[in-house]
């Protein structure tokens, strides 16, 4: 079935690389892989929407493993592109596609207690996300929690030092995020409205804050998206345009790594929610 998100980025082994950092970046501000508001004890089937390299289901199994607890995790995405060989996965993951967007199979209703979405704000029109929500509705038991931890483009800001100059190529990229990958559906206008979007599809609010982060943090999250960027303009100019066009964005790529470097970064504003299913 055709996606009704667009993803842009690429799925080689750079962006491979950057997942996996970015998980492990995002790990270290909130202090592990699931948020403590989730009792991890009685989690035995977890699904991951939008898995990407699959390393937080990996990384989830690991750790339960490890406290005694044997839980089911399987990881979905619409590309297994990323997906590590499956003779590298243990016998308890299962990784498969699927688009969060659409009906998942009868076999998955009410079959997780704990589905995470994350990194899927830059595809989440806003009038999907009642769509994903009646989705991780679907496949939660009753009393399953939801955790989802994003970025909020609205409440990221660019942060100059004294000494540094304007940085209108880091403004740029601010202002790329708070748009949508395709369409004119403005801003993701869903974000303030998590929770109450999230009630009106039978998904109770638990904690919806923004997750505090240290400058080394920001630091990693800016290596990250610099990352992102350069695989993102890099990528569009070779689809798009000729060399001159590769030039021309390695040219901005290279602008965004000096306003970096003159001491410019990008405060992102990193959010969790966690929302538990309403036992019918
Ligand atoms: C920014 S990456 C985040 C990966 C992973 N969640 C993480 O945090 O490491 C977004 C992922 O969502 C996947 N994706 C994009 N659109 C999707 C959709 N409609 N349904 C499921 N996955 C989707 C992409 O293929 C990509 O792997």
């Amino acid at each position: 079935m055709a996606s009704s998100s667009k993803y842009l980025l690429s799925r080689g082994l750079h962006a491979s690389v950057r997942l996996n950092f970015q998980h492990w970046a995002i790990k270290r501000m909130i202090g592990g892989l699931i948020h403590p508001k989730i009792p991890i004890n009685g989690l035995t089937s977890i699904a991951d929407l939008g898995t990407g390299t699959a390393i937080w289901p990996i990384e989830v199994a690991e750790e339960l493993k490890a406290t005694g607890l044997e839980a089911s995790v399987k990881g979905f995405d619409i590309s297994s592109a990323q997906y590590p060989a499956p003779n590298l996965l243990p016998p308890n993951i299962h990784l498969d596609i699927q688009d969060a967007f659409d009906t998942f199979e009868p076999k998955y209703h009410s079959y997780f207690d704990l589905v995470q979405v994350r990194g899927f704000v830059s595809f989440t029109r806003s009038a999907a996300a009642e769509k994903l929500l009646h989705n991780v509705f679907q496949i939660l038991k009753p009393g399953g929690y939801l955790q989802w931890i994003d970025v909020d483009p609205h409440k990221s800001h660019i942060v100059s030092s004294d000494f540094a100059q304007a940085s209108p190529v880091l403004e740029r990229v601010l202002q790329r995020s708070r748009r949508p990958i395709e369409g004119d559906d403005p801003v993701f206008t869903f974000l303030p409205e998590l929770p109450n979007l999230a009630l009106s599809q039978g998904l109770q609010c638990l904690h919806n804050d923004s997750i505090p982060t240290s400058d080394l943090d920001q630091l990693y999250l800016n290596q990250s998206l610099g990352m992102a960027f350069e695989d993102s303009v890099i990528s569009g100019a070779k689809l798009n345009g000729g060399s001159a066009a590769v030039d021309e964005a390695e040219m901005m790529v290279n602008k965004l790594l000096s306003e970096i470097e003159a001491g410019a970064r990008m405060h992102m504003e990193m959010f969790c929610f966690i929302a538990q299913k309403v036992e019918s």
